[in-house]
């Protein structure tokens, strides 16, 4: 499934701010490469997967959250391609009734392994400690960090980029673990700028994006509007519904939709000093939906538009 490279379409973005202070803005669709590995996820995988096929593992080991695209779109490229897969859940309390979780179950469907650990524990996953206990529970397993970020990762980010894309000043993307940025910010023209939208409140995840990029043309927006990681009010639930309504393109609440969001507040309260042509990645993310709509129903509030 990764040996072809996906051709994927810019589309001009409407929106009555972008007409009133002159900006051209595109969206690459790389929520449209494939149905359940979509967006950064494919390209996070891609170089991944050819790794751990290569070096002969037969088990891919992760870890996410209860809404996580990473797991999802690992359990699924997993099964397509004949690797076993588990899961390390954030949250005990989840097990109980996991079936009930739309992105967990269907990591169950596609034959994950869920196993369901505390957040105390999970904290610890990248120590060494921990690494060598995942071997002696699970024997030899490709290990795939949370969010799927390794240098391996962001060599496929680098490929979202290609060279017609220069025609813009600026490239904007949503931002978890930065492993996607640090590929646009590695693949960029030297007269481009690359702004990360972060999906977190703070900008701590600087020194990481660092660690992989190869140049200084870049910057991150912290998430202050919504207060972080999952964090979404009525407000964001209407912007998405009535894009969706006007263009049929569909943002994911925690993603995509805080980028495009963030990026009209900043035209319209005139913030925004970084260039007229812009260049947004729909990085995918539209399966955390119908998780995000039972806790929207719980509170009494609207729903966001399902995908088709
Ligand atoms: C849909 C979507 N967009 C953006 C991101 C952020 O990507 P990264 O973790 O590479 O910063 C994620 C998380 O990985 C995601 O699932």
């Amino acid at each position: 499934m990764f040996s072809q490279q996906p051709k994927i379409e810019n589309q001009r973005l409407n929106h009555p701010v972008f007409d009133r202070y002159g900006f051209e803005v595109h969206v690459k669709r790389e929520d449209l490469i494939h149905p359940q590995i979509s967006g950064n996820k494919y390209r996070k995988l891609k170089y991944n997967l050819s790794e751990a096929q290569s070096q002969n593992h037969h088990t891919l080991l992760t870890f996410g959250g209860a809404y996580s695209n990473h797991l999802a779109a690992t359990a699924a490229a997993g099964k397509k391609m004949g690797f076993k897969t588990i899961g390390l859940v954030r949250g005990e309390e989840l097990s109980a009734k996991f079936w009930q979780n739309p992105t967990l179950a269907y990591c169950a469907s596609q034959n994950m392994q869920l196993e369901f650990i505390s957040r105390q524990s999970y904290r610890l996953k990248h120590t060494s400690e921990w690494l060598e206990k995942i071997d002696n529970q699970y024997g030899r397993v490709y290990v795939l960090p949370e969010g799927g970020t390794n240098t391996l990762a962001v060599k496929g980010c680098e490929e979202i980029l290609t060279p017609q894309d220069a025609f813009f000043d600026v490239i904007c993307c949503p931002v978890g673990t930065g492993g996607t940025l640090a590929g646009l910010i590695n693949s960029s023209s030297p007269h481009q700028h690359v702004i990360g939208f972060s999906a977190l409140k703070g900008t701590d995840i600087q020194e990481e994006i660092r660690k992989f990029a190869s140049n200084n043309r870049w910057s991150l927006e912290s998430d202050d509007r919504f207060g972080g990681y999952a964090k979404i009010n009525s407000i964001l639930v209407t912007f998405i519904n009535q894009y969706f309504d006007q263009t049929a393109i569909l943002w994911d609440p925690i993603y995509t939709a805080k980028m495009v969001f963030g990026l009209i507040e900043k035209m319209k309260t005139n913030q925004w000093k970084h260039g007229k042509k812009i260049l947004l990645i729909h990085t995918g993310g539209l399966q955390s939906i119908s998780g995000m709509n039972q806790w929207l129903r719980q509170k009494g509030w609207p729903s966001i538009h399902q995908p088709v």
